[in-house]
C-alpha cells in the first residue's frame, strides 16, 4: 500500500484523539460556563463587539480566489463592502467598494478586469485603486484625481489567505495577531482553491452560529442522517490553544480501525474515493477557530471555512461557508466537488441554519442564559475572547 503522510498536525494529534475515543471521553473544560442572555440580545454589547472584536485582523478569503493579476472579488467585511484585487505586480489590495463620487459599488461579483467602471456615472478605477477616468471631467475640474482613488484598507496575504481590517488607519500586524497559530497554519501549506460558496442570512446572534461550529455534541441529533453525523464520532475532541485561537481534533469513524487502514472520511456517501486516494492516513479533522470570526475544518481533500458576521441587530447574522480544495478544481477533483459541495451546503443550510435560528429565537425572548458544558470547551474559549474584548469597553458580564 502506498503510504501518504497526513498534512499539518494530524499525525501528532491522531494518537491522542484515538486514545480519547478508546476511553470514551474527550477534553473537558474545568467547569461549565454561563453566558448571560444579554450577550446575545443587548445592542450596546453588540456595538462594543463591533468596536473591539471586529477591529481585529479579519480573514477575507483564500488568496487563490484572486490567483492572477487582474483577478478580483467583492465581499463584505462585516459592515463594509470591499473590492479585493490583485494588481499587475501580483500585490493584493483590499479597497472599500464605494465610488468616490457618490458611493456606489464600483464592482460586483468576481472575475478578471484591468478597470472598474462605476455603474452610476462611469467613473473608472484601475486595479491599484487609482481613479483613471471621469466622464464630463469639466464638472469636476477643481478635483485632483490623484487624491480620490478608492479608499484602501490595510491588508496582507499570508498563510494562503488574504487578511484585512475595517479601520483604514489601523496597522495590520498578523504575527502579533496569530502568534503561534501562524506556524500551525503554515504546517498545512494552506493554498486552497475554492470549490463552493454559500452565504446565509440567519435570524440569530452571530455567536449562536459560531457555537454551532465549535462542538460535535449536536452531531447525532442535528446531523444524524447526513454525511457529517455519519462520518464522525461525536462529542469527543482534543483541544489545544494557540494564543486567542484554538484547535479541536475531531475523530473520523475509521480512527479505531487498523492505524494503517485507509480512511473513509464520509462513509456511506459514496464520494470518498478520491479523498481516500489523496490522504489515506487522515482519521482526525482539525477544526481551527481563528479569532474572531473564522472556523476552518480540515478534510482529506481540503476543508470547510465558515465565517460568522454580526448583522444590523443583535438578533441577525450572516454566515459564509466556503468549500476548500487542496488541489485545483478541475478534472476528477471537479467531478468530486460537483457531487460533494451540494451535499455539504445542504447540511449547513438545512440542518445547521434552522437550529441556529431556533437557538437565536429562544434567546431573543430574553428569559434564558446559555450554559456551555465542559464538553463545549471550544465554545467557552471563543466566548472568553469576546468577553475580554467587551470588558475593555466596560461590559463585565
Ligand atoms: S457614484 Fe460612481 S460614478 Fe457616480
Ligand atoms: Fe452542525
Amino acid at each position: 500500500m502506498v503510504t501518504v503522510t497526513a498534512p499539518g498536525p494530524i499525525p501528532a494529534i491522531t494518537s491522542e484523539v484515538r486514545e480519547m475515543v478508546r476511553v470514551g471521553r474527550g477534553y473537558l473544560a474545568p467547569s461549565t460556563m454561563r453566558i448571560p442572555n444579554r450577550c446575545y440580545t443587548d445592542p450596546e454589547i453588540a456595538a462594543a463587539e463591533m468596536k473591539t472584536t471586529f477591529a481585529a485582523p479579519l480573514l477575507v478569503a483564500p488568496g487563490l480566489r484572486v490567483a492572477d493579476p487582474g483577478d478580483y472579488l467583492t465581499t463584505t467585511l462585516i459592515d463594509t463592502p470591499v473590492l479585493v484585487t490583485r494588481d499587475a505586480h501580483h500585490k493584493v489590495h483590499v479597497f472599500v467598494n464605494a465610488c468616490r463620487h457618490r458611493g456606489a459599488q464600483v464592482a460586483n461579483g468576481d472575475g478578471c478586469a484591468r478597470r472598474f467602471t462605476c455603474p452610476y456615472h462611469n467613473w473608472v478605477y484601475d486595479s491599484e485603486g487609482k481613479l483613471v477616468g471621469i466622464p464630463g471631467r469639466e464638472g469636476f475640474d477643481d478635483q485632483d484625481m490623484a487624491t480620490i482613488g478608492l479608499v484602501e484598507l490595510p491588508s496582507a496575504e499570508r498563510h494562503g489567505f488574504i487578511w484585512s481590517k475595517r479601520d483604514r488607519a489601523a496597522t495590520l500586524d498578523l504575527d502579533d495577531h496569530l502568534g503561534p497559530l501562524g506556524a500551525e497554519l503554515d504546517s498545512w501549506g494552506m493554498s486552497y482553491h475554492v470549490a463552493g460558496l454559500l452565504d446565509l442570512e440567519l435570524a440569530s446572534n452571530w455567536k449562536c452560529a459560531l457555537e454551532a461550529f465549535q462542538e460535535t455534541y449536536h452531531f447525532p441529533y442535528v446531523h444524524g442522517n447526513s454525511l457529517v453525523g455519519q462520518g464522525t464520532i461525536s462529542n469527543i475532541s482534543s483541544f489545544d490553544q494557540f494564543g486567542r485561537h484554538h484547535r479541536l481534533g475531531v475523530p473520523i469513524k475509521t480512527i479505531l480501525d487498523d492505524p494503517d487502514a485507509q480512511s473513509a472520511p464520509y462513509p456511506g456517501n459514496g464520494l470518498s474515493e478520491h479523498a481516500v486516494a489523496s490522504h489515506p492516513s487522515e482519521h482526525v479533522v482539525a477544526i481551527y477557530f481563528i479569532y474572531p470570526h473564522t472556523v476552518i475544518a480540515s478534510s482529506p481533500l481540503g476543508g470547510e471555512m465558515i465565517q460568522f458576521m454580526p448583522g444590523p441587530t443583535p438578533q441577525r447574522c450572516s454566515v459564509r461557508h466556503t468549500v476548500l480544495s487542496r488541489e485545483p478544481v478541475v478534472g476528477e477533483v471537479a467531478a468530486f466537488f460537483d457531487a460533494y459541495t451540494p451535499l455539504i451546503q445542504a447540511v449547513i443550510r438545512d440542518e445547521d441554519g434552522p437550529i441556529i435560528e431556533s437557538s437565536g429565537t429562544g434567546l431573543a425572548a430574553g428569559h434564558t442564559d446559555v450554559i456551555l458544558g465542559r464538553n463545549e470547551v471550544a465554545c467557552q474559549f471563543a466566548h472568553r475572547q469576546v468577553l475580554a474584548d467587551i470588558a475593555a469597553e466596560g461590559f463585565v458580564v
